[in-house]
C-alpha cells in the first residue's frame, strides 16, 4: 500500500539523484496532476492510499522528469496570463517573462487612441501565449498569429480553438515579418534569441523544446534583425513594435533602430532589472518609403 507521503519522498529522492532541480516541486505538482486534485490538499493529507495503476503512471512521469523533460510537457499545459495553454515538444513553454512583454503591449493599446479594436501581429507565436493573452484582453482586435514552425502553429490554433477565439484570429504559416499582411497597429515578438553557440551548454530541460524556438543565429539576434528591418513596413505609422530579448540583448537591438523610421526606441527592464524588452514607435512621417 502506497501513500503520496512515501510517493512524494521516493520520488523527489529520485529526482534529486536524477540532478533535477526543485526536485520536490516537480514531484508534488506531477503526483497533484495524476490524482487530479489540488497540490496543497494532497500536501495536507499526506497519508492517502494512491491506487497501483496511479503509482505505475507516476513512476512513468517521473522516468519523463528525471530525463530533463519540462515539467509543462509532462502535464500538458501551461498557465499563461490567466490562460492554461496546451503545451508539448512541438512548442516552446511560455515564460513569465513573456507575460510582462504581454503587459507592455497592454498598456501601449491603452494608452493609444486604438479604442481596444487593434490589429496586432504575434509574430513567432509558438502556442499561442502572446496572441491568445492579447485576443482575450481585446475581444475586438484583429489578432494575426505568424509562424515559422506547422507543428508549432498547429499546437497554436488548438490552443485558439479551446478558447474559442479561432474565428477572430489569423494563422499565418510564414517566416518572415513582411509576408505576414498588415498593416499592424501593433507587432509583438518573443523571437529565437539564443546565441547557436550557447545551445550546446543548456539544461537537459531547455533542449527540449524546438530548436526554432531557441536559435537566434551567431549573435542571437538574426530573427530580431529581420524584424527590426521588416516591422515599418507591415506598421501603420505610429503603431509599435515590441519584442523580448535576452537579457542582455536590448542595447544592441535598439542601436539597430533607425531615428529616421522609428520615433521612439527604448530599451525596457524586466521585473529582475534585466534590459530585456525593446519598444520601438514608427513615426508618423515618412521616411526612405515607410
Ligand atoms: C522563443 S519562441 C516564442 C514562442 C511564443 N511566442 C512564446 O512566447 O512562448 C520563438 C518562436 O518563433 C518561431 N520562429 C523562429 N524563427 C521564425 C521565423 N523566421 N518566422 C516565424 N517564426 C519563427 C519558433 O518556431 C518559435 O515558435
Amino acid at each position: 500500500m502506497r501513500t503520496t507521503k512515501n510517493l512524494l519522498t521516493e520520488g523527489t529522492a529520485l529526482l534529486e539523484a536524477a540532478g533535477i532541480s526543485e526536485a520536490g516541486l516537480n514531484c508534488s505538482w506531477l503526483l497533484a496532476h495524476l490524482l487530479n486534485i489540488d497540490r496543497l490538499t494532497m500536501l495536507a493529507e499526506g497519508g492517502a492510499v494512491v491506487p497501483p495503476a496511479k503509482v505505475k503512471e507516476f513512476n512513468k512521469f517521473l522516468a519523463r522528469k528525471a530525463e530533463g523533460e519540462p515539467l509543462a510537457y509532462i502535464l500538458g499545459s501551461q498557465p499563461f496570463c490567466g490562460l492554461s495553454l496546451k503545451v508539448d515538444a512541438r512548442v516552446l513553454v511560455p515564460r513569465p517573462e513573456t507575460e510582462e512583454l504581454v503587459g507592455l503591449a497592454i498598456e501601449f493599446i491603452l494608452g493609444s487612441r486604438l479604442g481596444g479594436a487593434p490589429d496586432i501581429l504575434d509574430f513567432g507565436a509558438g502556442s499561442g501565449a502572446i496572441a491568445l493573452a492579447l485576443a482575450r484582453r481585446f475581444p475586438a482586435a484583429r489578432v494575426s498569429a505568424a509562424e515559422k514552425s506547422k507543428r508549432a502553429l498547429a499546437c497554436c490554433m488548438e490552443n485558439a480553438r479551446a478558447l474559442g477565439f479561432t474565428g477572430r484570429m489569423n494563422f499565418l504559416a510564414v517566416s518572415a515579418v513582411k509576408d505576414s499582411g498588415g498593416p499592424f497597429d501593433l507587432i509583438v515578438s518573443n523571437p529565437p534569441y539564443i546565441p547557436t553557440g550557447v545551445i550546446a551548454g543548456l539544461d537537459k530541460e531547455v533542449l527540449s523544446e524546438p530548436r526554432l524556438a531557441l536559435d537566434g543565429g551567431p549573435d542571437g539576434l538574426a530573427v530580431a534583425k529581420e524584424i527590426i528591418a521588416q516591422a515599418p513596413a507591415a506598421l501603420k505609422r505610429g503603431g509599435a513594435l515590441f519584442m523580448e530579448l535576452g537579457d542582455t540583448q536590448g542595447p544592441a537591438a535598439v542601436k539597430l533602430l533607425d531615428k529616421r523610421i522609428w520615433k521612439t526606441r527604448r530599451v525596457i527592464k524586466d521585473l529582475n532589472g534585466k534590459q530585456r524588452f525593446i519598444c520601438a514607435v514608427r513615426q508618423r512621417l515618412s521616411y526612405a518609403g515607410f
